[in-house]
């Protein structure tokens, strides 16, 4: 691999760490603790970049921490499924091939209890709009009544169109930030890959 796509690759790495770190309340990881289990999922996952940024975030929780994944691109999942870490840490992982919008695409996963965390990273909902907004619709009946949506996009218009959907849906705003150090991948003046805003969001109680 080029040696400048592998350093941008692991500042794009740190960027989320550092908004993980920075934005996502930290009663997460003392309710970890007391559950004895953290439940992840990454919807929309891709080939599950974020993977080691969230195991890196609970990595006091150790063995407690549950990482799922699901994607409708099964050569994307496929590569999700032969990285390294996912292969050592089989037991912890749980990667799915189907549609993000089927509700009984979850119903195995939440037999034991709903997810304490729902990542989303760069939905695209401007081009992708009906089945994010399908996908969305879910939330309510996948994400715990303590639990949070961590959104992130490219671009302001993608937040904005988020944080209106979310006011349709049962999500509550609870930060919003614009992470203008973010590190991004460009293809000429364009962003095509960056963790540059963030929206995080509980269910109204
Ligand atoms: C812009 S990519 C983001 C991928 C990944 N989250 C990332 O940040 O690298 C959007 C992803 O949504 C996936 N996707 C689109 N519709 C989907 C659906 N109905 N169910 C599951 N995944 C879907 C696409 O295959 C694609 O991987």
């Amino acid at each position: 691999m080029n040696i400048e796509y592998e350093k941008l690759g692991k500042e794009i790495q740190n960027s989320l760490s550092n908004l993980l770190t920075s934005y996502l309340p930290k009663h997460l990881l003392d309710k970890a603790e007391e559950k004895k289990t953290v439940k992840i999922i990454s919807i929309a996952c891709g080939k599950f970049i974020e993977a080691e940024c969230l195991f890196d975030y609970f990595s006091s929780c150790k063995g407690l921490v549950k990482l799922y994944g699901i994607e409708s691109d099964e050569k994307l999942l496929d590569f999700a499924k032969n990285r390294l870490l996912v292969t050592n840490k089989k037991d912890n992982i749980f990667l799915k091939s189907g549609d993000a919008a089927k509700f009984k695409n979850y119903e195995e996963w939440i037999k034991d209890g709903l997810f304490d965390l729902i990542i989303v990273r760069h939905p695209e909902i401007t081009f992708n709009t009906d089945v994010f907004m399908k996908i969305f619709s879910n939330f309510d009946k996948l994400l715990d009544k303590d639990g949070y949506v961590f959104i992130t996009t490219h671009y302001e218009n993608e937040k904005r169109a988020l944080k209106f959907l979310f006011n349709s849906l049962k999500l509550n705003i609870i930060c919003e930030i614009e992470n203008i150090n973010a590190a991004s991948l460009k293809k000429g003046d364009e962003i095509v890959f960056a963790d540059r805003f963030l929206l995080v969001a509980n269910l109204i109680k």
